[in-house]
């Protein structure tokens, strides 16, 4: 059923204001994709996202085919990826930036620049017919991705009632093209904002690199890789679905590149110092844990609330010896404490599952590379050190996950050797 002129608008008014209200980039793409389709009633749809020279499937939605589904079970994620060519419908539309409104898939004429390509439909028994295909552009013109909607579903009314008409797979008109449009600038500008905030963190991370030259890109890239690794070895054990694992991986990863920025708090004089750290400016090196936690601590967003808990978390061990302990983010005073004032320390799982893969990843890292204050040490040493340290440092569950794959561990972090 389709809504009035007026009735339309109210939606659409109602529907911005919502996405601004929340901002992680995939919940909004599905939802604006989700949204265009059921204004322009269409049984599928996908948004694509360009990465280099691919288009990215990261949202597949079928109606007619998830019904067949038992209730409650969702479609299998899809994510595939193409190279952007001219000849394909969706690389046509990324290169040019042409609006694309194909009545009939099958009946593209030979002497068009495109084919459609009906390896998927094959795949999976789906007939495409209908395709609108919109390309999706940053404020500069530049092309980030591409939005279709597919199979125009028309109502036939036999009598006055919606109840009795039937639908068939028509095509779109230009009214549908011009509603597609407004649902793409959403899905623009959803994107853009994802990239400024990548390109930020991007940013910070070059910062933290300068301040503390052995903050390097390879470190940070090892105790990332490590880290998301753990976190799909852990999760799989937590029967967390395929999707969420991803999503969150993404997150991770970035949160974990992340996890020493408070460093840049910390003077030079301690940072660099070649030879052991004095108790009291060991103390003063602690404070990196919060200091980083507070750069993100007006949440906005699911990575601002994971590099939080990460960058906190990160030196706080499973028997609770570890620091920085309960401390309220606020105000910078301990929000729990000891006898002596001092905040308590988090211990097992108190200490969120990032913060507790992190120290792991972080560890590993720390032990098997050289530091102005250490040298490398040997992977059988790193081994039985991080054995010595289950149930006492680390999860022990975390540590029976990274011992079991502990070559493929090593070998994932040779992937990024120090220059
Ligand atoms: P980092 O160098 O990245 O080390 C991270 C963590 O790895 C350390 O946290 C510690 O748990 C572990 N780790 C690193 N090297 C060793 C080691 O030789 N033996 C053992 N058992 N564990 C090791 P921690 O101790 O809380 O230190 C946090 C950060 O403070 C370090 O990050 C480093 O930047 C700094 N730091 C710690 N100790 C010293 C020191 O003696 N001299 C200097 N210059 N910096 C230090
Ligand atoms: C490094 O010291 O190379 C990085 C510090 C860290 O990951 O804790
Ligand atoms: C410390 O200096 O007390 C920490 C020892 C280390 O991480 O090397
Ligand atoms: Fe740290
Ligand atoms: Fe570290």
């Amino acid at each position: 059923m389709k809504l009035d002129n007026n009735q339309q608008l109210e939606e659409i008014i109602h529907f911005s204001e919502e996405l601004n209200t929340t901002q992680d980039l995939d919940l909004l793409l599905e939802k604006i994709l989700l949204e265009a389709r059921s204004f322009l009633n269409a049984d599928a749809g996908s948004i694509q996202i360009k990465e280099g020279d691919e288009l990215v499937f990261s949202h597949v939605q079928t109606d007619s085919m998830q019904r067949k589904l038992p209730p409650g079970q969702k479609l299998i994620y899809t994510t595939f990826r193409t190279r952007i060519n001219k000849n394909s419908i969706s690389g046509y539309a990324a290169i040019t930036g042409e609006i694309l409104n194909i009545m009939d898939a099958y009946k593209i004429s030979g002497d068009s620049p495109y084919k459609f390509d009906p390896t998927n439909d094959k795949k999976s028994g789906y007939v495409t017919k209908s395709i609108l295909t919109i390309p999706l552009k940053n404020n500069r013109n530049e092309i980030l991705g591409v939005m279709q909607i597919i199979n125009s579903l028309r109502t036939v009314e036999e009598g006055k009632g919606i109840d009795d008409g039937f639908e068939y797979v028509g095509s779109f008109d230009s009214r549908d093209e011009h509603l597609a449009l407004h649902f793409a600038s959403a899905a623009s500008m959803i994107l853009q904002r994802a990239q400024m905030t990548r390109d930020l963190i991007l940013r910070m991370i070059n910062m933290a690199e300068l301040r503390d030259p052995k903050e390097t890109g390879p470190h940070v890239n090892r105790v990332a890789t490590l880290a998301i690794e753990i976190y799909e070895r852990w999760a799989g054990r937590k029967n967390i679905s395929p999707k969420e694992i991803d999503h969150n991986k993404d997150i991770l990863r970035m949160s974990a590149m992340l996890h020493d920025v408070g460093k840049v708090g910390i003077s030079d004089l301690i940072l660099k110092k070649p030879g052991k750290l004095s108790p009291e400016e060991y103390e003063i090196m602690k404070s990196h844990t919060y200091i980083g936690a507070q750069l993100f601590k007006n949440k906005h967003s699911e990575f601002d609330e994971m590099a939080t808990v990460v960058a906190l978390n990160h030196h706080e061990n499973w028997d609770g010896t570890g620091y920085p302990g309960y401390i309220n983010l606020g105000t910078g005073l301990p929000e729990k404490t000891d006898g002596k004032g001092k905040p308590v320390p988090k211990k097992g799982e108190e200490i969120p599952i990032y913060g507790r893969i992190v120290a792991l990843a972080d560890v590993y890292d720390a032990l098997s590379s050289r530091r102005v204050y250490k040298s490398a040490w040997t992977q059988d040493d790193v081994f039985n050190e991080i054995k010595i340290l289950a149930g006492r440092k680390f999860d022990p569950e975390l540590v029976e996950i990274f011992l079991e794959n502990f070559d493929y561990f090593k070998s994932i972090s040779s992937r990024y050797p120090d220059e």
